[in-house]
Order: C-alpha cells, then sequence, then structure tokens
C-alpha cells in the first residue's frame, strides 16, 4: 500500500446523567482526533524524543481518521453519538457495546471504526477488540478520563495515547513485552521490537534492560507499551506491516 487509508469513526459517549462530566465535550472528541491524526502518520512533535538508536525505525503508519459525515442509514451526522445510561460505570464486559445492556450499539463495523468513550471501573482505562472477532462487539473502549487533551482528560493519561495504544490492538498489534509476564519466552510477533520482559510504566530512563536486550534495552517509547501517555510517542516500521496486512487482509472492507 502506498497511499493513506481514512477511516471512518463513530464515537459513542455513554453517559450517567447523574455524572454530566461523563457528557465529554465534542471539543474533547476533536482533540482526540487531532492526537490519532499524528500518531499514526509519526506527526507528532514528541517523537523527536525517541532515542537516536531508534529514530531509523519510526513508522509512518498512514492510517488517518475522520468523523463519520454519514450514518449507518446514508444522513448527515458528525460522527458523535450520545446515549444516556443508567449505570454508574462500565468494564471489559462488553456491556457498553449494547443498548440493551445500557450502552451504544455499534454502526456496522466493517465499515466504521467504533469508540466507546464511558467511565471505567477497576483502574482500566480502555481495552480493543482484536481483527477476526465477533462484528457486534468490534471496536475499542476508553475512560472519559483517558480521551483527548482536553475537558475530563487528566493527568497522566491526558495526551490520547489511550486511544492511540487502543487502536493499534484493533490494527493486530500485540504489547511490546509478548504478555508473557516476565518469562522473556514469547514476543509480540515484530522483529524491529525488542523482546522485554514486561510492562513499562511511568517515565522509565533509556537504557532499561531486560531479557538480555542490551545494550538498547526495552522500547518502552512504543505506543505498544505501558509507560504514561507523555512516554510514548513510536509506533515502528514493523508495527506497521503488521497493522498493513490487517488492513489489507481482515480488515479490508476500509480500504474502499
Ligand atoms: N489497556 C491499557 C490499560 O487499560 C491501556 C494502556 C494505555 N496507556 C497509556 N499510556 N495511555 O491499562
Ligand atoms: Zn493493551
Ligand atoms: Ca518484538
Amino acid at each position: 500500500r502506498t497511499g493513506v487509508v481514512t477511516l471512518p469513526v463513530v464515537v459513542h459517549v455513554v453517559h450517567n446523567p447523574q455524572a454530566p462530566e461523563q457528557n465529554i465535550s465534542d471539543e474533547q472528541i476533536h482533540s482526540q482526533l487531532a492526537v490519532l491524526n499524528k500518531d499514526f502518520r509519526a506527526a507528532n512533535p514528541d517523537v523527536r524524543n525517541v532515542p537516536d538508536v531508534w529514530k531509523p525505525l519510526v513508522a509512518d503508519a498512514r492510517v488517518e481518521f475522520r468523523l463519520a459525515t454519514r450514518d449507518p442509514h446514508g444522513e448527515a451526522t458528525d460522527g458523535i453519538v450520545r446515549v444516556e445510561t443508567e449505570r454508574r460505570s462500565f468494564t471489559w464486559d462488553d456491556a457498553v457495546k449494547a443498548g440493551a445492556t445500557g450502552g451504544a450499539d455499534p454502526w456496522p463495523s466493517d465499515q466504521y471504526l467504533n469508540i466507546w468513550v464511558c467511565l471505567l471501573g477497576g483502574g482500566l482505562l480502555g481495552y480493543a477488540q482484536f481483527p477476526g472477532g465477533p462484528p457486534q462487539t468490534d471496536g475499542v473502549v476508553i475512560l472519559h478520563t483517558a480521551f483527548g487533551t482536553t475537558g475530563t482528560a487528566s493527568r497522566p493519561f491526558d495526551g490520547g495515547r489511550t486511544a492511540t495504544h487502543e487502536i493499534g490492538h484493533w490494527l493486530d498489534l500485540y504489547h511490546i513485552w509478548g504478555d508473557d509476564d516476565g518469562a522473556c519466552s514469547s514476543d509480540d510477533k515484530v522483529a524491529d521490537t525488542p523482546n522485554q520482559a514486561g510492562a513499562n510504566t511511568g517515565k522509565p530512563t533509556f537504557p532499561r534492560v531486560t531479557c538480555d536486550n542490551g545494550p538498547n534495552g526495552d522500547m518502552f517509547v512504543n505506543y505498544m507499551d505501558y509507560t504514561d501517555d507523555a512516554a510514548m510517542y513510536m509506533f515502528t516500521r514493523g508495527q506497521a506491516t503488521r497493522m498493513d496486512a490487517c488492513l489489507e487482509g481482515s480488515r479490508a472492507s476500509f480500504l474502499v
């Protein structure tokens, strides 16, 4: 693929009227779209902070995001759906993804990237469904205080990177440590991300060596680690290739 793929996005704001802050502003939503359109084009200003050894690996994923201008019936829309709920909060059980369980039904997930924004419990910032799963739960869910860069967005997750990370999963990327809990035995199936032991958090200092990955160590500046928003700023070429394969394969309905 040489061109840029533009993904139509619908944001479902699922909010409880007793907690009006959950009904985030259009401005907060637009601030998230702006971050995505930088991060997936390697146009984010903080890419300059990538350690020199990894600068040659920084990739433009050639994916852009635009709030839908047509709803599933062909009517004009701003790509934002606001739904009231009686639920106080949600979790990873997908209840937010259906009107019948207090959430909002998705728009056809072969045509739209569905993003649900709500209050999530248990310290969960967000979660994603990988390609190939059930269409009625396809998309990503983001905690409203970790969404966008203004309004209710709260430090240290006010850089819009939770959505960048979750959409990375939605495009088939695994965590860079391979989800093996320190064993160093499994990786993310991407050759140019060093194998690392476990998730990094906060703002680590370079280099952080684990799993015999010296001298450069863990690529904790990668969006698919768990560091703070202000400490993650890149996808690699290998990750871009994997996202590309997803868009040529199981998510090819977005290429037309
Ligand atoms: N699924 C992860 C979680 O809920 C998201 C991590 C996002 N990291 C970030 N810096 N925004 O913990
Ligand atoms: Zn993740
Ligand atoms: Ca790897």
